[in-house]
């Protein structure tokens, strides 16, 4: 008899940070495909709307659900501290409610501790672990609401290994860890459930810029890490997957 309560159904409302391109967008497209209304996010406007049509094109011809997913694009800075706020009620203006929150937003940098600048440091922990604290704060509410109320936190594997000239990357992705594991903790009465993935090497502009060296015909499609994102909000069961560490199959295992 199984007791696995997994209704996909249930997930009917998205943000989804950082979806203009990359990891976001894939996972943006997925969620549309099985009917989720989503806000995708990103600084650049027309990069937004393209995204838009890109999420549309792929979601109809693959749409599990009598319609697939309504796309609203909100344009913000993830660096300024009131973003968060002025992002939440955008997204309940745009959708009514919340199911799902996606901190998928972050940026990378490839630079020796020595020749940091406090700018630089400033920006990243800005955006790769202030701007996902305070969205958490902000839609709580809205979750508490929800059905099946997710977070999902796309942090790296960074966030518990440390790489050479990446420590103020390494730093703002443990930081987006250590709070997820108490936030986790503090909500669990409330049913909200929060999965953090870590992946390596993903084929998006940003890896292009801090790992050229890696085999591009090697890195993980962000499609593989949208899927995965979408088989953990859809299995409501009594399994529960706090993380997933996920690398390049070309990658020694348990290195
Ligand atoms: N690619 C990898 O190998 C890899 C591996 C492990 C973890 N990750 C993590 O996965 C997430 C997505 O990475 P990705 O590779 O898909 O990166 P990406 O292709 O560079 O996309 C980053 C997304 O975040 C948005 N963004 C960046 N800065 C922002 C800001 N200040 N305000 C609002 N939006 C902002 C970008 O849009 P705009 O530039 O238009 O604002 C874009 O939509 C990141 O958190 C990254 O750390 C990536």
């Amino acid at each position: 008899m199984s007791n696995v309560k997994s209704d996909p159904a249930s997930i009917r409302k998205a943000l989804v940070t950082g979806s203009s391109r990359g990891i976001g967008l894939s996972i943006a497209k997925v969620l549309a495909s099985h009917g989720v209304d989503i806000c995708i996010t990103g600084r650049n406007f027309e990069s937004l709307l393209k995204a838009k049509r890109q999420i549309l094109d792929y979601a109809q011809p693959h749409c599990d659900t009598p319609e697939c997913g309504l796309v609203f694009p909100i344009q913000v800075d993830l660096g300024l501290p009131e973003t968060p706020a002025i992002l939440m009620d955008k997204t309940i203006e745009s959708l009514g409610s919340l199911d799902l929150l996606v901190n998928n937003a972050g940026i990378s940098l490839s630079t020796p501790l020595e020749e940091t600048t406090i700018e630089q440091w400033n920006t990243i922990m800005a955006i790769n672990a202030r701007a996902p604290y305070f969205l958490c704060k902000q839609a709580l509410p809205y979750l508490r609401n929800s059905f099946s109320p997710t977070i999902v936190q796309i942090a790296s594997v960074v966030a518990y290994e440390g790489y050479v000239d990446q420590s103020a990357y390494t730093a703002s992705k443990h930081a987006l860890l250590g709070f997820t594991k108490s936030l986790a903790k503090e909500v669990h009465e409330d049913g909200i459930r929060i999965h953090t993935i870590s992946p390596g090497g993903v084929a998006t502009d940003m890896i292009g810029a801090v790992r050229p060296d890696i085999d591009t015909s090697a890195l993980i499609d962000p499609d593989e890490i949208a899927q995965m994102v979408w088989f953990l909000v859809s299995h409501r069961g009594n399994a529960m997957v706090d993380h997933v560490a996920i690398h390049r199959s070309s990658k020694l295992p348990w290195t």
